[in-house]
């Protein structure tokens, strides 16, 4: 098998994407026929999550079903042979001989690239800590791609919330950096855009603005909210300080364009009222399902075999 990880958003070029946002769109219409398209029936993904999950680990497994193919999984430190004291190192070593992908969540940034240094299967970055989590920027990607032509068409993103840890929006914003679009971040300036990325987009010419005023997403195409990640402060009463601090309601979407969408990667807390749960703008939901078409898709692609699904068509 081709080994192919995928371990950051920056690995992918535009073509990589364009490809898979095609493959994407083709299961998501092949699902409507088949309850299975069996590619990987010999194939066993191993999901190794130790940090919370419900969408991504469950998405993951969900896909891998679809597939065809199995699952192993270990869920918490406390119940694997971590908490025995064994190195990770060790712990992936043996994994090798019991799975032919690894998804791994783990909480410090780079865990994912040493996995996928440490052993000879595709490894999978689930998210790392507050670095990224480069297969939901896929299926963000994808969604805004079913309601904006990003092809032929310039977006503006409004990104809300927690932008300094937030990893899925650090995933995103390198993906639609290969697209035509530009970015408004709206957050007070303590969890604001780390410089790293504000030097990447500066260096790309890619145009973004920062400020604390949420009536800023009146601006926007896409509003893309994250809850403030209560697990990544030090110092409590930060948090405190910021988790309510902006809300997205029927009030505020009376200020926007009619046409914005509202997405979350989920969790949410109270920064998305469900008062616009119903609304056509709130995207979230389909968001979720989305990754389990996206999550095909990037199990092909780690594995090399994309190709098969035109069997299918
Ligand atoms: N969006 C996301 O990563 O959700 P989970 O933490 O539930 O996997």
């Amino acid at each position: 098998m081709q080994v192919k990880s995928i371990l950051t958003a920056d690995q992918f070029t535009r073509s990589d994407l364009d490809l898979i946002l095609n493959k994407t769109a083709l299961i998501e219409s092949l699902l409507k026929n088949h309850k299975q398209l069996n590619i990987l029936n010999e194939y066993i993904l191993a999901t190794m999550f130790f940090e919370p999950s419900t969408r991504t680990r469950l998405s993951f497994e969900s896909a891998m079903h679809r597939l065809g193919g199995r699952v192993v999984t270990a869920v918490g430190m406390q119940f694997s042979s971590l908490a025995k004291g064994e190195t990770l190192f060790d712990t992936l070593k043996v994994l090798e001989s019991y799975a032919d992908i690894c998804a791994i969540r783990h909480p410090v940034e780079g865990a994912s690239t040493v996995a996928a240094k440490s052993i000879s299967i595709p490894v999978i970055n689930a998210g790392d800590g507050a670095g990224e989590h480069p297969t939901q920027a896929i299926l963000d990607l994808y969604t805004i791609s079913v309601y904006k032509d990003i092809i032929h068409k310039k977006i503006k993103v409004g990104f809300v919330g927690d932008i300094k840890y937030g990893r899925t929006i650090h995933s995103l914003i390198k993906l639609l950096s290969k697209y035509n679009a530009s970015f408004i971040f709206i957050s007070p300036s303590e969890i604001g855009l780390p410089d790293k990325y504000k030097e990447a987009l500066t260096n790309q010419n890619i145009e973004y603005k920062e400020t604390s005023d949420i009536d800023a997403l009146a601006e926007c195409d896409v509003g893309y909210i994250t809850r403030i990640q209560e697990e990544r402060f030090l110092d409590h009463s930060t948090f405190e300080k910021f988790k309510d601090l902006y809300i997205i309601n029927k009030n505020l979407l009376k200020k926007c364009r009619e046409d914005i969408i509202i997405m979350h990667p989920l969790p949410r807390l109270n920064e998305v009222s469900t008062e616009i749960d119903q609304m056509p703008q709130a995207v979230y939901f389909k968001q979720a399902e989305y990754g389990l078409y996206s999550r095909m898709t990037l199990l092909l692609y780690v594995t090399g075999l994309l190709d098969k699904l035109d069997a299918f068509k």
